[in-house]
């Protein structure tokens, strides 16, 4: 058996007559940028997410950086993010002017830890970044007292699609929420995008502004900003896939319950606990450090695809090598880590399959 560690072509295969009614749709009306179908898209992903706006830009990382930008955070302005996120969150707080923090995660769920925040708040933290990494969710309470401190909470949910704390939404308690649409991702566009999702019209209007060159009408500019929009035809791919978003989120829990049920249990894996409102990005398990690499290459001679995300912590990256900080549960972490296939068309089979490799190939590499 071959198997991805997420099959994009088996899972756009399965909806490519719409997709490619979009493509021909987007051709005859030649609307290729800033028409009425981004606006359709962006009421539905609001609804979805029981957000008053969302507003799409044109990527995860733009989200984050209107965000900031948007929120005021400038020159000098300290940002707190986790230490254990893709680069984007890091890069989102240079680029608007900000000071990355990079603290520590839990070691049981590797998520943002309320300790190290507390320890890294000073007079000049300004905002903060938890990440719902994996698709596993950040304490909303957790962000509640964060922002009863005064501190400005955006939320990176570029892995958390749908996603819920007790009932609650994303950007339930924070001042935005943002979304990547790489293919990747939970809902993932046929290349990039990204959105903010906000209960605020100020901050929305803002948003609105930057991410079309500060654009208040044709040839009024009212603010310096990007060039960073999401287009039609994205939109129209996105509008499509949405719909069966719900429907694949499941998926994914129901396949991530499969892997919990046959790993557990096993001594050598260590499993990370999850939310249970957890939407799945990625389903990630801790192994030995030492067999990693090994396991890894085991896997992929019989066919098994995995991941690593990430193999360093960002303040270990050279770019990042101005911030250098260390974070020990962190970086432990980063070299134990393995993502198992996980895509919402995957069968019973196909996990069963990894399971009873993944098992034998930690026997074999403890002999
Ligand atoms: C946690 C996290 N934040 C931000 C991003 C950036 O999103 P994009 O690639 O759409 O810019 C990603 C996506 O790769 C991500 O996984």
């Amino acid at each position: 058996m071959n198997i991805d560690l997420i099959n994009l072509g088996r899972l756009h295969d399965s909806i490519k007559d719409e997709l490619f009614q979009a493509f021909s749709e987007t051709l005859k009306n030649a609307d290729f940028v800033g028409s009425n179908v981004i606006l359709e898209f962006e009421n539905e992903l609001a609804k979805i997410h029981s957000r008053k706006f969302a507003i799409t830009c044109g990527s995860g990382t733009d989200a984050l950086t209107l965000s900031l930008i948007a929120s005021g955070v400038t020159k000098g302005d300290e940002v707190i993010l986790p230490a254990n996120t893709f680069v984007a969150t890091a890069e989102a707080i240079i680029h608007a002017g900000g000071k990355p923090v990079f603290v520590d995660v839990n070691d049981e769920n590797l998520l943002i830890s309320e300790e190290h925040v507390k320890a890294a708040i000073t007079e000049k933290t300004r905002a903060i970044i938890p990440v719902h990494l994996f698709g596993n969710m950040v304490s909303f309470n957790l962000i509640k007292e964060w922002k009863a401190l005064g501190l400005t909470i955006i939320e990176d949910a570029a892995q958390a699609h749908l996603g819920k704390w007790h009932d609650k939404s994303i950007g339930e308690n924070s001042l935005s929420a943002c979304l990547s649409f790489y293919p990747a991702k939970n809902l993932g566009a046929l290349g990039d995008g990204g959105a903010v999702l906000t209960d605020n019209l100020d901050f929305a209007r803002k948003i609105q502004l930057l991410r079309d060159h500060g654009r208040n009408s044709w040839h009024g500019h009212e603010l310096v900003g990007f060039c960073s929009r999401l287009d039609s035809l994205q939109a129209r791919f996105l509008s499509i896939k949405l719909r069966y978003l719900e429907q694949w989120t499941e998926k994914r829990r129901e396949i991530a319950s499969m892997y919990h049920s046959r790993l557990n249990d096993i001594e050598d894996i260590k499993s990370i606990h999850w939310e249970s409102d957890a939407v799945y990005h990625l389903f990630v398990v801790r192994v030995d450090p030492e067999i990693r690499n090994q396991l890894r290459e085991l896997l992929g001679l019989r066919g098994i695809q995995t991941g690593i995300h990430y193999p360093l912590t960002i303040p270990e990256q050279e770019a990042f090598s101005p911030w250098k900080t260390i974070c020990p549960i962190a970086k432990k972490a980063s070299r134990e880590i393995l993502s198992l296939p996980l895509d919402p068309l995957m069968t019973h089979e196909e996990v069963d399959y990894i399971c009873n490799v993944l098992i034998e190939s930690l026997n074999d590499l403890k002999v």
